[in-house]
């Protein structure tokens, strides 16, 4: 077995190196077997129905499944790259690290922004809290910092803005400060769990193109997790596909879009409208229901 501190290709090496990763909740298994490399700056999509162990993944990569839920990560290793460039596995550090690296290095967005957001603080001073923790920056400077950010994820009035509550903001503007507060620690890999899905489509689109302006900015990877094939097409570089707890289908996008390999990403892939299907047409049509290696 080759020692922790290979030697890697630059253009080969992963930021997140997740390998036999397996997640059981009592006699169940929610992951099984889970093996997927994250590289600099690329968007994984991991995709697949509810219930198919998306969620459940990133919990164990932030190091939750023990302590959010009655869940235990019975085997596997998840390697992450740390700003000094060392490998370290995340299963493997104390939780005092762990603490660092969740939020400092590894952000988490959510679904559901009001669930994170804190009802009784201004959103404003939400996002120079992250800043101040994580700069050491004075009180003022964080919070100019703060409208700063707010203004990169395109709130506007970001003064005005600032000073109001949570339940103030639409989801769309809400999920903007979710993403100002990540982004306010300059994360290596950026988690995003299904951040659109409560949005609109025209949000929706407006937060997709957000994220990926901003991935390019800061330098970040990011895994978007979705059950949407359609925003996989729109956000992501490679996708990897997930039932019942396992791995089906892995690859880049052109190739999985262009030739699905398994029969239940045919089935996700009929949800939306095949690409360039509509060269000739004005109407978007559904893709074909192939059974053909079913
Ligand atoms: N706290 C928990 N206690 C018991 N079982 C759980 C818990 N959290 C998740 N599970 C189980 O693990 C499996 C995977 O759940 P997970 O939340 O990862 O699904 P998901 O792919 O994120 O689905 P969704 O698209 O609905 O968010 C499910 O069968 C679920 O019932
Ligand atoms: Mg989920």
């Amino acid at each position: 077995m080759a020692g922790k501190h290979v030697t890697r290709d630059v253009d080969t090496r992963a930021v997140l190196s997740v390998k036999d990763l397996s997640v059981q909740f009592q006699e169940t298994y929610a992951v099984q077997d889970l093996s997927f490399d994250l590289r600099p700056q690329e968007v994984l999509a991991i995709v697949g129905e509810s219930g198919s162990g998306k969620s459940v993944t990133s919990l164990a990569i932030m190091g939750l499944v023990e302590l959010s839920s009655s869940g235990r990560v019975r085997s596997g290793t998840i390697e992450f790259e740390r700003p000094g460039g060392e490998l370290t596995d995340l299963r493997a550090v104390p939780e005092r690290t762990m603490r660092t690296i969740r939020g400092n290095e590894i952000s988490m967005i959510f679904q559901e922004p009001l669930t994170s957001l804190n009802p009784v603080y201004p959103v404003g001073d939400q996002i120079a809290e992250v800043l101040r923790v994580h700069t050491q920056a004075s009180r003022k400077a964080s919070w100019s910092g703060a409208l700063e950010l707010m203004d990169k994820v395109r709130i506007p009035e970001a003064a005005r803005r600032a000073k109001q509550y949570p339940h103030q903001l639409s989801g769309g503007m809400r999920q903007r400060v979710m993403i100002a507060m990540a982004l306010a620690c300059q994360p290596r890999v950026l988690i995003a769990d299904e951040p659109t899905t409560a949005l609109d489509v025209t949000i929706q689109a407006q937060i997709l193109a957000l994220l990926r302006e901003l991935k390019d900015e800061i330098g970040a990877s990011i895994i978007f997790i979705t059950h949407d094939m359609g925003v996989v097409a729109e956000i992501a570089d490679r996708v990897l596909v997930m039932r019942n707890s396992l791995a089906v289908e892995t690859g880049s996008v052109a190739d999985v879009f262009r030739a699905p390999r398994q029969p239940y990403t045919r089935l996700l892939l009929s949800a939306v409208p095949r690409l360039g299907s509509m060269a000739d047409s004005d109407t978007p049509a559904p893709f074909s229901l192939s059974t053909e290696g079913a």
